[in-house]
């Protein structure tokens, strides 16, 4: 894990733009890794309750813990592949998300 806990997310302008005026009250981002993405959705999209922020790699996960403390109510973390995406929801009794993001 090369990141540190500043790295600079790419294209969180087009991002937001995407999701804008959307309600989005569970989403699923797949590759969290220091959390930039994930700080910019929450700070835009105060509606939000769960966040389900996942990555395979430990390290990426403790970044964004750090990062996203402000929204530790909201944020569940999970190690693990994006590809298990169905299982994790499952796991959580989520039957739907209203977001989902990749990069
Ligand atoms: C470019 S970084 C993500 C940037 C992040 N969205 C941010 O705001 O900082 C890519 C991340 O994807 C994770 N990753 C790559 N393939 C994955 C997979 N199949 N499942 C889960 N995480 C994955 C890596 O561990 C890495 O932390």
């Amino acid at each position: 894990m090369q990141q540190k806990s500043n790295h600079a997310p790419v294209m969180v302008a087009e991002m937001l733009k995407f999701f804008e005026g959307r309600s989005l009250k569970v989403f699923f981002e797949g590759t969290v890794g220091a959390g930039g993405h994930a700080q910019a959705i929450l700070e835009s999209h105060p509606e939000i309750e769960r966040y389900i922020a996942c990555d395979r790699d430990p390290e990426a996960l403790e970044l964004a813990e750090s990062r996203l403390e402000p929204w530790k109510d909201k944020v569940e973390f999970v190690r693990g592949n994006f590809a298990d995406l169905d299982t994790v929801l499952q796991k959580k009794g989520i039957k739907e998300v209203n977001g989902f993001f990749l990069t």
